[in-house]
């Protein structure tokens, strides 16, 4: 096995999110969020499954902490359930007992010796404010910047990191677009883009209200996924090629791109309306013009220099990538490694995507998710043997530290996922997890990528 290099105090982390993992969909006074509400539709989700108990993390994070602990994991990303706080998303008060079960979570995190992470919103919007507009009201992104407050005024005490929004970028494609997520919109790409816009409005005015009600100062970001490309050869011209490609305005990127919502966050930059109009009126469903599809962008997308209060990091979501140079994409040859999802096997994404977005947006990084989906199984030992998890990490974290290496600075890693979890519309089929579960009994078992990224963490701290 090669040995991977990182610096002594990279951060070795771990994450989820609560509708994945904490099922307890209505105990202690939680609200309905818009995926309690979509996975009763039929035939939205591959096993009819829904997040009802997911992993019953509600009543075993304790065990699932201190086998993160028992691995020398150092941080823990999950997100706060907006409908356990606010049951309909802007109820007067507070409900105490949403903020008692994080409250048990991050104390627990502390006396393992674990940093909490806190995502504000991993998708479930609450059903009450999207029945009345949702992100397209202005009332759901006051309703928003509220219980982002509310969660630093509490947490703040003993948690420094926060993240605002989950992959705006999958929210709405895959929520408002292609209507394979909750609420199963199916939007014009113009519309989608109105609530990319809203996302960003509401991480804008978030930021500064988190810091004022923040006890002390805290480290804000959020989490940006979206089509990412690596060279083909070291050449200049391939990186040059690869890097323009990223960041393209093509119809296939517009709804799965950084750039869009990265820009006006960071940069504070609109989008170049210019080029993104002819993509777009060629989607409309409707006779409107290039003309009203510029103006409608332009109306929407005024305020960027607004939208861009300062950030104390920026998080990436990286899973695969594109390879591409001076001469094009290069078509992935028949029998390309493939992960259970059928998700393409692409380290080099990890050192090329971090350098590029480095380079534009100028944070500090975190990989917040990578991972993969594996069909696991127990084995007739009573262990989960994925090597291919191992191989999959291996490769993917050796093009991490080249990146490091070249002066990226990415400052930790946070597994996708420290359990098997629900995956979205796939349900529980996909298990992305260093540990696995066994759903019908809720055991948890370390798988051997559990030992073996004990052992990296181990390793890299010596
Ligand atoms: C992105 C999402 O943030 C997470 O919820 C999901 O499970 C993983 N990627 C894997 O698809």
């Amino acid at each position: 096995m090669k040995h991977i290099n990182f610096p002594k105090d990279f951060i070795w982390g771990t994450a989820s999110s609560s509708y994945q993992t904490e099922g307890a969909y209505n105990r202690d006074g939680k609200g309905a969020s818009i995926w309690d509400t979509f996975c009763q539709k039929s035939g939205v989700i591959a096993d009819s499954s829904d997040g009802t108990l997911a992993c019953c993390y509600y009543d075993n994070y304790e065990e699932d902490i201190r086998f993160m602990a028992d691995a020398g994991i150092r941080a823990y990303r999950f997100s706060v359930s907006w409908p356990r706080i606010f049951p309909n998303g802007d109820d007067p008060a507070v409900n105490p007992l949403g903020l008692a079960f994080y409250d048990r979570v991050i104390d627990c995190c502390i006396r393992y010796g674990i940093q909490p992470h806190i995502t504000l919103f991993h998708w479930d919007l609450p059903q009450s404010l999207s029945d009345r507009g949702g992100w397209l009201s202005a009332h759901t992104i006051e309703a928003f910047v509220r219980y982002a407050a509310v969660i630093c005024e509490h947490f703040s005490d003993r948690v420094t990191y926060f993240s605002t929004i989950n992959e705006p970028q999958i929210i709405t494609k895959m929520g408002y677009y292609d209507g394979l997520h909750a609420p199963g919109y199916r939007l014009s790409m113009l519309e989608t883009l109105d609530i990319l816009h809203a996302l960003a409005k509401a991480h804008a005015l978030a930021v500064p209200a988190m810091r004022r009600a923040a006890k002390k100062p805290v480290k804000i970001g959020f989490s940006s996924t979206g089509n990412l490309c690596y060279p083909c050869s070291e050449n200049e011209a391939d990186i040059c090629a690869a890097r323009t490609m990223t960041f393209a305005n093509t119809k296939e990127n517009i709804l799965f791109c950084h750039h869009i919502f990265c820009d006006a966050v960071i940069n504070g930059l609109a989008p170049d309306f210019e080029a993104l109009a002819p993509e777009i009126t060629a989607d409309l469903k409707s006779d409107d013009t290039l003309n009203f599809v510029t103006q409608h962008l332009k109306n929407v997308w005024n305020d960027c220099s607004e939208l861009n209060p300062p950030l104390d990091f920026l998080g990436l979501n990286i899973y695969n990538g594109r390879k591409a140079g001076a001469d094009g994409f290069t078509k992935r040859y028949a029998g390309f490694p493939k992960t259970a999802l059928k998700w393409p096997v692409t380290p080099e994404v990890m050192n090329w995507g971090t350098r590029f977005l480095y380079e534009r947006y100028h944070l500090p990084i975190f990989i917040t998710e990578n991972g993969l989906s594996c069909n696991d199984h127990i084995f007739l030992d009573g262990k989960v043997h994925d090597a291919e998890r191992i191989d999959f990490l291996t490769r993917y974290l050796l093009q991490l530290s080249e990146s490091i290496k070249e002066g990226t600075p990415v400052m930790g890693y946070f597994h996708w996922s420290f359990t098997d979890n629900f995956e979205w519309h796939s349900g529980y089929d996909e298990r992305f997890g260093l540990v696995y579960i066994d759903y019908p009994t809720q055991k948890r078992i370390p798988k051997d990528s559990y030992y073996w990224y004990r052992n990296l963490i181990a390793d890299s701290a010596e």
